[in-house]
């Protein structure tokens, strides 16, 4: 990766990007999280018609994006029952089905649109289905979860361009802004699938190592509360709840960079050593068009604020940042 190293002298970029090379297990173990309620933004009131609780609203989003980067978002436009039903039917999925069908789709060449994996990283305790959801949706007919994910998945088209329309308001610019820049009409998708085993006799704690995520933001809904873990902007590791029916929203990486760091992504891992059930997740990263230079924009660039990161696509960030897992003290050195 010499060539990359030698970007890395004349630029800063993100801490994810200077990743050393995957080097597991994570020291997860030995990291106190604490259990602290994260901001609950209520979607309905940022378009709200009346002025005073829809500028409340935008307000508390504004504080929510720039300090922590992650918040819940309820009173959202995805109804309990599809969340629930594509849960359930993902589920029965993994459940029933044999591991013969699950192997046909193994990686095979980066242009898959669905792929299947277990323990990608050492030590990890994953099994997961990653799969383009959009601009089309790629799951392949035989699967019994089709129809209820699909649901879910275009219940979440509403959720993505209200939040950019309003974190372009609270950007100062115009409602389309970032869905402009990001040409989000020709965005990109990708749902992975996630399910974590219980685990009373793992090798590692680890349900997927420290990262950050590619794109505008992901979107994350689960069936059993706890094993996520978030970084919050005090140093802080929390212990993510995310109430019955909300929506987890985490902003991305790409977001930080057009943003010049105004909105920051924050790295997060999965633990499974408490779970004493599965967990199941289904963690939706929204990203830019896959060829789209995103670079910080000259408005949030100044004296005060030098450019901070080098411009970069969504294709590039998919292909050399799958997840890529971060030695966690490398990570607390970042934050000082
Ligand atoms: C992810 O970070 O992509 C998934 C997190 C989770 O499963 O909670
Ligand atoms: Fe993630």
């Amino acid at each position: 990766m010499a060539g990359r190293d030698a970007v890395l002298v004349q630029e800063p970029v993100k801490p994810s990007d200077i990743a050393p090379p995957h080097h597991l297990p994570n020291p997860l173990d030995s990291i106190v999280a604490v259990d602290e309620e994260i901001p609950i933004i209520d979607y309905a009131k940022l378009f709200s018609d009346d002025l005073d609780e829809r500028s409340r609203a935008l307000q508390h989003l504004s504080k929510a994006s720039e300090e922590y980067g992650f918040f819940n978002l309820v009173n959202h436009s995805v109804p309990d029952n599809v969340i629930e039903g594509a849960l359930k039917k993902i589920a029965d999925y993994f459940r029933e089905t044999e591991a013969e069908e699950k192997r046909k789709y193994l990686k095979k060449s980066s242009e898959d649109t669905m792929v299947y994996g277990l323990n990608s990283y050492a030590g990890e305790n994953r099994e997961f289905v990653k799969m383009v959801v959009y601009p089309e949706y790629h799951c392949p007919p035989e699967h019994c979860y089709r129809e209820a994910f699909g649901e879910y998945i275009k219940g979440l088209e509403e959720v993505k361009f209200g939040l950019a329309r309003a974190l372009s308001k609270i950007l100062g610019q115009e409602e389309t802004y970032i869905e402009d820049v990001f040409n989000l009409k020709r965005g990109y998708d990708v749902c992975a699938v996630n399910v974590y085993p219980p685990c009373f006799n793992a090798k590692s704690s680890i349900g997927l190592p420290t990262h950050t995520d590619p794109g505008f933001c992901v979107s994350l809904v689960q069936d059993v509360n706890g094993g996520l873990r978030v970084l919050s902007h005090q140093g802080k590791w929390i212990n993510v709840s995310i109430p019955p029916n909300a929506i987890l929203i985490q902003l991305g990486d790409h977001l930080e960079v057009l943003t010049n760091g105004k909105f920051r992504s924050h790295l997060h891992h999965v633990v499974v050593t408490k779970n004493k059930v599965q967990r199941i997740s289904l963690a939706t990263l929204h990203g830019p068009s896959l060829d789209t230079i995103v670079s910080p924009a000259p408005e949030f660039v100044d004296e005060h604020r030098p450019r901070g990161y080098r411009a970069m696509t969504y294709r590039e960030a998919l292909e050399t940042n799958d997840n890529n897992p971060i030695d966690v003290e490398t990570c607390l050195e970042q934050l000082r």
